[in-house]
């Protein structure tokens, strides 16, 4: 066993004030050349990269021992800061190096089936598989450490302002935020599953029953659903729920809370309150309840301009009940040939919309995809509803409302990614608080579920609109978005037994199932329970935005890949060893 240097010094932290400096570093070897008499060695830890000087005037068999240096080999040194004569502009440290007197190999390293470098464009599979090589990048490193701040500063906000660190537990009833569930079978109790929870929310809501008053965890949470790029099917919540508190009340400490993270994660000073928009504007303004508020591109509803016009489509879904809206891209006809038009709307299928029609504008006046149907008037009188001007491009979608809504939203955001409008000014944050959610929504076979979850209370306003007409009731629920992406969400809860039993009737959950589902909680809540209400939000949404990343999966030390996989460990596996039998379980042929 080789002895461990003491280390005195993290490899990136060398500057010229230190030449002189007796040190010691211990790292990883980035690489090792020998140049006529010299060992040059880039030694890398956590924190960077330094440049490692063997000469001949190192002590015997120190050189030797140099020389055999290869790539990710682990060592110890200790030398002498001095400046360096070639200076690297691009290194931190760059300005110095250590003149090496001692060298401890730890280990020794094969060939490492991937860089260690930032930039290197691998496959992410292999990134995944090697994770552990893959995190030693400078990046990646500064990824967790950025994650670990955030959930510094998050703990010390909330313990500030009063919240207890609860935890609850992971082998749970299901809970009901409508993801599909992971199960772990019982062996105690056979052919019984826990399910791992979603969120803590009903755990979160029986903490108030107990008098924490205001609770907040970092909690895992497991949902079996299809994976993106924001989604992963074990991520974590910063979750929290407030006793004795209106929407307003849990918004207002949010605030607080996003402007101290942006102040000391970010040095950014963020404007208080934050801005505020119902679903109903959302929607109706950008297509989306989490819209992206750093650019224009808002939807323009047509409909009752082409209601009576020939051209079918148009005049079918006004008439159906749906709409005909569309956007302008200031600019956009230039950027866009008839090829690329026609691969726009081959993605707007993945929305529901059968075909996008498009208006270019021009001086000489107004090309239509559908200009058969429309005199040139109507087409100029159609594009002065955007505002158009020559050079812009309009893009049309008809059909039901939530399709319109979801292309369009989908729409305007790869418009502005194509003309640069999101990136347009630098990067900016812009948070905003959508509200007055819809407290149902509508399924697919034609009933109606919860748009958030059964506790969600009505908006006091709506109640009496929940027997009659519950698709217009809405919620006293609010989200809370950055940039386009939802970060969290929230509700103040249902504490009322006969509000509870009316929202369960309305969503058509028999007695039993009630009992079944959520049983435990409504006892609960027959012992006295405060008026509550909280939010949760995404962690490694929220840590991916501020760093800029475009999958949380670059936030997270060892993420599932795209076949919920761990491709480190290959879970998961088959369950060996009659673990199986054990459990009462058999596996069908
Ligand atoms: P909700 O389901 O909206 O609310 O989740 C809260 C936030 O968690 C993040 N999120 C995810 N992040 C990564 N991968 C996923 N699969 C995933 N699913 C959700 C989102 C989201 O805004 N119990 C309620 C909160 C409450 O009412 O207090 C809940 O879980 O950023």
């Amino acid at each position: 066993m080789s002895e461990v240097l003491k280390r005195t010094m993290y490899c990136g932290e060398a500057r010229l004030s230190d030449a002189g400096r007796d040190v010691t570093a211990n790292g990883w070897v980035q690489r090792s050349r020998r140049l006529g008499g010299i060992v040059f060695c880039d030694l890398r830890d956590k924190t960077g990269i330094v440049q490692i000087v063997f000469d001949e005037g190192v002590p015997a068999g120190v050189f030797e021992k140099a020389e055999s240096l290869r790539g990710e080999f682990v060592v110890g040194v200790r030398g002498t800061v001095r400046e360096r004569e070639s200076k690297n502009a691009e290194l931190p440290t760059g300005d110095v190096e250590i003149l090496a007197s001692e060298l401890v190999v730890y280990s020794e390293a094969e060939t490492p089936p991937i860089y260690i470098k930032d930039d290197d464009k691998v496959d992410e599979n292999l990134r995944l598989k090697y994770r552990y090589l893959d995190l030693r990048k400078q990046k990646m490193q500064r990824n967790l450490s950025f994650r670990a701040k955030v959930c510094r500063i998050t703990r010390e906000y909330f313990a500030g302002e009063g919240f207890t660190e609860i935890e609850t537990p992971v082998l749970v009833k299901p809970t009901p935020e409508g993801a599909r569930d992971y199960l772990v079978p019982s062996r105690v109790s056979k052919g019984n599953f826990y399910a791992l929870p979603q969120s803590p929310q009903l755990y979160k809501q029986l903490l108030m029953a107990s008098g924490a008053d205001r609770y907040f965890q970092i909690a895992k949470c497991f949902r079996d659903e299809d994976l993106r790029a924001d989604r992963q099917p074990e991520f974590t919540q910063i979750d929290l729920e407030m006793s004795f508190a209106d929407a307003d009340e849990v918004i207002r400490v949010q605030e607080g809370f996003l402007a101290k993270l942006m102040k000391e994660a970010k040095g950014i000073d963020l404007p208080l309150p934050l801005p505020r928009m119902c679903y109903a504007e959302a929607m109706g303004r950008f297509g989306s309840d989490k819209p992206d508020t750093r650019f224009g591109i808002e939807l323009v509803d047509v409909s009752e301009a082409v209601k009576d016009s020939e051209f079918a489509v148009f005049a079918d879904a006004a008439s159906a009940g749906g709409s005909v809206r569309g956007v302008c891209a200031p600019g956009g006809s230039a950027h866009y040939s008839r090829k690329e038009l026609d691969k726009l709307a081959e993605s707007c299928r993945a929305y529901g919309a059968k075909g996008l029609a498009w208006m270019r504008v021009a001086d000489e006046g107004v090309a239509a995809s559908f200009s058969k149907f429309f005199t040139e008037g109507q087409l100029a009188a159609l594009a002065a509803s955007f505002g158009a001007k020559p050079g812009d491009l309009i893009l049309i979608v008809a059909g039901k409302n939530k399709t319109v809504f979801q292309t369009l939203g989908y729409l305007r955001c790869a418009l502005a990614e194509k003309l640069g409008l999101v990136s347009a000014g630098g990067q900016r944050y812009e948070f905003l608080w959508v509200v007055d959610f819809p407290l149902f929504e509508e399924t697919e076979d034609g009933g109606i579920t919860a748009m958030h979850h059964p506790f969600t209370s009505p908006h006091p306003g709506d109640i009496g609109k929940l027997g009659e007409n519950p698709l217009s009731v809405r919620a006293l629920a609010y989200d809370i978005v950055l940039n386009g992406n939802e970060i969290g969400g929230g509700s103040i809860r249902i504490h009322d037994r006969e509000l509870q039993r009316r929202m369960f009737v309305a969503l058509g959950l028999s007695e039993q199932e009630t009992q079944d589902k959520f049983g435990f909680l409504l006892e609960a809540f027959r012992y006295g329970v405060p008026p509550h209400g909280g939010l949760a939000y995404g962690l490694d949404r929220l840590v991916m935005l501020l760093l800029g990343e475009d999958s949380i999966r670059e936030t997270i030390a060892f993420p599932k890949n795209q076949a919920a996989e761990d491709p480190v460990s290959g879970a998961p596996g088959e369950a060996g060893g009659g673990q199986l039998e054990e459990l009462g379980l058999s596996l069908r042929a």
